[in-house]
């Protein structure tokens, strides 16, 4: 059955949605999915690997702290990813609802999030659900590996391309702004082996932890990116405004 949308552009900008955890393995299309819901409902993506990233690249404490746990497919401490979270929630444009890609990624981090939801410093985003809406996107292993492989990004805008399944108009070069494109430190092939083995370690009980409140809702990651994207605003549509 097809997904059904109830709002219409305008009103999608106007409701509190979320917050929204996006969860899934490396690959999955978190990121892909993420923009399309800050498009449509106008709310901030925080995605603590963009954030991690910057950090690398600006060569910050943090960064410094957390390249080579990055490079190796492990993850960056809970005690580091956890205030640089509170950090970004702490800022207004999150009052309205955000989506979270690549956090919460251990149960610790889960733990912790549910605690700032259900806390006093979240009462100030009046309307905004204590109870997030949780999406997990589940995706073939062999498609995961082409994915990561074939994936490409606009340093300058972070569009997302693939070079199987969603290639640019022009090789290797951004459709919106001409900006070469860049393929990520860590998609080589023995990097996307451990940060999967790390998924499935470490990450795949986070769902668990959601699961056990009744919060998760699947999604059949391996569709088209449009679909996965119907499936997402029906369920962000249905639940939007929910406190
Ligand atoms: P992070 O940046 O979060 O990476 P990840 O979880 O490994 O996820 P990806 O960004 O690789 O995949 P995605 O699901 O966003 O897929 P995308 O949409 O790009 O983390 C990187 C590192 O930072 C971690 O390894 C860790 O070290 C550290 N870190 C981050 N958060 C942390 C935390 N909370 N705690 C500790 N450490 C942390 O899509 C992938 C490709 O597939 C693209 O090319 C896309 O075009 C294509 N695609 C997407 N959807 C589809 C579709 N439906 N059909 C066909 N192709 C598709």
């Amino acid at each position: 059955m097809a997904a059904v949308t109830v709002m219409d552009a305008a009103q999608a900008k106007l409701v509190t949605v979320g917050p929204v955890i996006l969860l899934g393995a490396p690959g999955a299309g978190k990121g892909t999915q993420a923009k399309r819901i800050v498009e449509r409902y106008g709310i901030p993506q925080i995605s603590t690997g963009d954030i991690l990233r910057d950090h690398v690249k600006r060569e910050t404490e943090l960064g410094k702290q957390a390249k080579a746990v990055m490079q190796g497919g492990g993850l960056v401490s809970d005690e580091l990813v956890n205030a640089m979270v509170a950090d970004r929630l702490s800022q207004p444009d999150c009052a309205r609802g955000f989506v979270l890609d690549g956090f919460p990624r251990t149960a610790v981090q889960a733990a912790w999030l549910d605690g700032q939801l259900a806390g006093e410093a979240f009462a100030r985003f009046q309307g905004l659900r204590s109870v997030p809406i949780v999406a997990r996107m589940d995706v073939d292993y062999n498609q995961l590996i082409r994915r990561l492989t074939g994936r490409r990004s606009c340093p300058t805008c972070q569009r997302i391309y693939n070079v199987h399944f969603q290639p640019p108009r022009v090789d290797e070069t951004c459709d919106l702004d001409g900006t070469q494109l860049i393929t990520r430190n860590d998609d080589r092939e023995e990097v996307i082996a451990e940060r999967l083995k790390t998924y499935d370690a470490q990450t795949k009980p986070v769902s668990d932890y959601f699961a056990n409140q009744g919060k998760v809702t699947v999604l059949d990651g391996d569709r088209p990116v449009d679909e996965v994207t119907a499936g997402l605003f029906a369920l962000l549509d249905s639940q939007a405004g929910q406190a």
